[in-house]
C-alpha cells in the first residue's frame, strides 16, 4: 500500500538505507492496538551498534508524522497508527476511479514470461494434476499480465513417444469411429487399455507397435496420418475443456514440434565435450551436481523427453527472449527440471537461472463416487458437470426464484473447483471433498462469490447512487480493516509474483470476503439516516465488490451478480 512507501522514503532520508530495503522491512502488526506498520530496529541496531528501542525512541521524535495519528515505540519497534479519515478516502477514491483497473501496475513493462501449463498428454485422459497446472499457470498469467509483463501462455502437449506406435496398431483392429467422434478421449484410451490386454496374449504386437513408431518418426505417410488424426480428436475435446473454462494458450507447440529442433541440441552438447556414455546412452553427466546424469539418446538412439525439453527453452529463447520461463508441472518432475536446467547452464547458457519450475503436490479426491471404474482416471469434464449440478441444487436451495439459475451454477460450481485448486500452497497434497469445495460458509469460491452478490445487492437497493460522502465518519475497527486490506491488494498480488503462488491473492480474497462479511453484520447501512455515513459505506461496499471482482479475475474466476 502507498503508506508502506511513504514511511519508507521518511526512514530513509533519516537513516542511510535504501527506502526499498525498508519498505520490505515494514510489517503489518497483528493487532490494532500496536498500530497499522511497524518498522522494526533490530537490523539497524546491529549496523549503527545501538540498542533497538533507543533508535526507535530517536526515529520516534525525527520523522515526520504527516498523515499519521501518532507514532509511537515500543520493544525496538517503531508503529505507525495511520489517520483514518485520511486513509478511509485515499484507499476508497483510488480504488473508486480505477475500478477494473485496481490493483494493476505497469512494473513488468517490457518483459516477457513464458508459461509452460496444462500440457496434457495426447490420447491420455487429463487428469486432475493436469487441471491444477491449468488452474495454477492460467492464474499466473492473469497476475503477471496485470502487473504488465507480457506473458506467452504455452501448451507443451504430449504429443510424442512409443506410445504413438502402440495406439496406431490399436487404431488400426480396434477403434470405433462414432466413439471417437462423440468421446475421443475414452476411445481411445480404451483401445490403449485394449492394446495392453492383447499384447500381453500376443507378445508380437509390441513388435508391430515399434515398427508403427519407427515409421512415423521416418514420416510414412499412413502413420503421420492416424497420428493427426489421434491428435486432432484429442485436441478438439481438450480445447471443450479450456474453452469452458475460459482458457487461451498462445502456442500449442507439443513435444513433436521439436523433432527437427534436437540435432542442433545434441551437436551443442558435443562441441562442448559435455556428452558421456553410459550403458549405451547418450547421457550429461551430473555427479558434480549430486544428480542422476541428464539422458539425452537413448541406447536405440531416440531422443527423449529431456532433449525436447532443452530444444524448447532453446526455442523459447530465440522466439521470445523471456524474462522468466516458467513451468507449471507437478513436483513428481522436481528432479528432470533441475537436470534440464543444469545442463542449459553447462552448454554456457546464462539465462538458465531465469528458467523456473513451479511445482504443486498430488490431487485426490475423497469422495468415492468420483473415482471411476476404470482404476484411477477422473474423467474431468464428469468432475466439471457433477461441480455445476451440485451447484445448482445449492442455489435451487438458497434462491427458488432466481432467474438464470444454469448460468450461476456455471459460474459457481466451476469458481469452486478452480478455487479449491488455488486455496493451498501448491507444494502442499490436497484431498477434496464436495463439502469442502461448495460450501457457502467455508472457504470457498461459493462464499466470495456470495459475498459479491450480496454487497451487489445492497448498492442496487441504493439505486446504485452515492455522493456526498463523509469518511471521516467509518471510525469503527470493522470498517478500517476492510479498507485496510483493500488497500493492501498489490502487496499480495506482489508476493504471489515473488512466489509463483496464486494461493497469497486467493487466501488474500478470502481475507477481503471475512473482513466485509463482519462489517456487514455489525454496521447498518441503508437504514442510515446520517447521509454522509450511509454514502461513505456504500462507497466501501463498492470498493469491495471490485476488489473481488478484480482479485476472482486473477485466479480465473468469475462473479455473479445474485446468487
Ligand atoms: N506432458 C507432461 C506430463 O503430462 C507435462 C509437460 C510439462 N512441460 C514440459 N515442458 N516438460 O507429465
Amino acid at each position: 500500500m502507498e503508506y508502506k512507501r511513504i514511511i519508507a522514503e521518511r526512514l530513509s532520508q533519516l537513516t542511510d538505507i535504501e527506502s526499498n530495503q525498508i519498505e520490505k522491512l515494514i510489517e503489518l502488526p497483528p493487532k490494532p492496538e500496536m498500530g497499522d506498520f511497524a518498522f522494526p530496529c533490530f537490523q539497524l541496531a546491529r549496523t549503527m551498534r545501538k540498542a533497538p528501542n533507543l533508535i526507535a525512541e530517536e526515529l520516534k521524535e525525527k520523522i515526520n508524522k504527516d498523515g499519521f495519528e501518532k507514532v509511537e515505540t515500543a520493544g525496538g519497534y517503531l508503529n505507525f497508527f495511520v489517520n483514518k479519515a485520511d486513509a478511509n478516502k485515499s484507499i476508497l477514491q483510488k480504488i473508486l476511479t480505477e475500478k477494473e483497473k485496481y490493483g494493476h501496475t505497469n512494473i513488468g513493462a517490457g518483459k516477457t514470461i513464458t508459461i509452460d501449463f496444462s500440457s496434457p498428454n495426447i490420447a491420455k485422459p487429463f487428469h486432475v494434476g493436469h487441471l491444477y497446472s491449468t488452474a495454477i499457470g492460467n492464474s499466473l498469467y492473469k497476475i503477471f499480465t496485470s502487473q504488465g509483463y507480457n506473458c506467452v501462455g504455452i501448451n507443451h502437449l504430449g504429443d510424442w513417444g512409443t506410445q504413438f506406435g502402440k495406439l496406431i496398431a490399436a487404431y488400426k483392429r480396434w477403434v470405433d469411429e462414432e466413439a471417437l467422434e462423440k468421446e475421443p478421449i475414452k476411445e481411445l484410451l480404451r483401445i490403449y487399455v485394449k492394446f495392453h490386454d492383447e499384447a500381453e496374449l500376443d507378445p508380437s504386437l509390441e513388435d508391430i507397435a515399434r515398427q508403427h513408431f519407427k515409421n512415423l518418426e521416418d514420416g510414412k505417410e499412413e502413420e503421420v496420418k492416424l497420428w493427426q488424426r489421434i491428435k486432432d480428436v484429442s485436441l478438439i475435446e481438450f480445447n471443450r475443456l479450456y474453452d469452458t473454462l475460459k482458457i487461451k494458450f498462445d502456442s500449442y507447440a507439443g513435444e513433436s514440434f521439436y523433432n527437427d529442433k534436437m540435432d542442433e541440441v545434441v551437436e551443442m552438447l558435443e562441441e562442448k565435450g559435455l556428452l558421456t556414455e553410459s550403458s549405451g546412452a547418450q547421457v550429461v553427466n551430473l555427479d558434480e551436481y549430486n544428480m542422476p546424469p541428464c539422458i539425452i539418446k537413448k541406447s536405440d538412439g531416440a531422443t527423449i523427453y529431456a532433449t525436447r525439453d532443452l530444444a524448447a527453452a532453446l526455442y523459447r529463447k530465440r522466439t521470445y527472449d523471456f524474462y522468466k520461463n516458467v513451468y507449471v508441472v507437478g513436483t513428481p518432475q522436481a528432479l528432470h527440471f533441475k537436470q534440464v536446467f543444469t545442463t542449459l547452464k553447462l552448454m554456457g547458457f546464462d539465462w538458465a537461472d531465469d528458467c523456473v519450475h513451479v511445482g504443486f503436490g498430488l490431487v485426490k479426491f475423497a469422495d468415492k463416487k468420483l473415482s471411476t471404474r476404470k482404476g484411477d482416471v477422473i474423467f474431468l469434464e464428469e468432475l466439471l458437470n457433477e461441480a455445476i449440478l451440485r451447484a445448482k441444487e445449492l442455489i435451487e436451495q438458497k434462491n427458488a426464484a432466481l432467474e438464470n439459475k444454469e448460468e450461476v451454477a456455471k459460474v459457481v460450481g466451476l469458481g469452486a473447483v478452480v478455487f479449491t485448486y488455488l486455496k493451498n500452497n501448491r507444494e502442499r497434497d490436497i484431498v477434496f471433498t464436495w463439502e469442502d469445495i461448495l460450501n457457502f460458509d467455508g472457504e470457498t469460491a461459493p462464499y466470495v462469490q456470495y459475498s459479491y452478490a450480496r454487497g451487489r445487492s445492497i448498492l442496487r437497493k441504493a439505486g446504485n447512487v452515492y455522493s456526498d460522502m463523509d469518511f471521516s465518519k467509518m471510525t469503527t475497527s470493522e470498517e478500517f480493516e476492510l479498507i485496510k486490506l483493500l488497500g493492501s491488494f498489490n502487496d499480495a498480488i506482489n508476493s504471489a509474483i515473488e512466489k509463483y503462488e496464486p494461493s497469497v491473492v486467493t487466501r488474500y480474497i478470502l481475507d477481503v470476503a471475512k473482513a466485509f462479511n463482519k462489517f456487514y453484520n455489525l454496521s447498518p447501512i441503508l437504514s442510515l439516516e446520517d447521509e454522509a455515513l450511509k454514502n461513505a459505506r456504500l462507497a466501501l461496499v463498492d470498493a469491495t465488490t471490485i476488489v473481488i471482482r478484480n482479485g476472482l479475475a486473477l485466479l480465473g474466476i468469475d462473479v455473479v451478480e445474485r446468487m
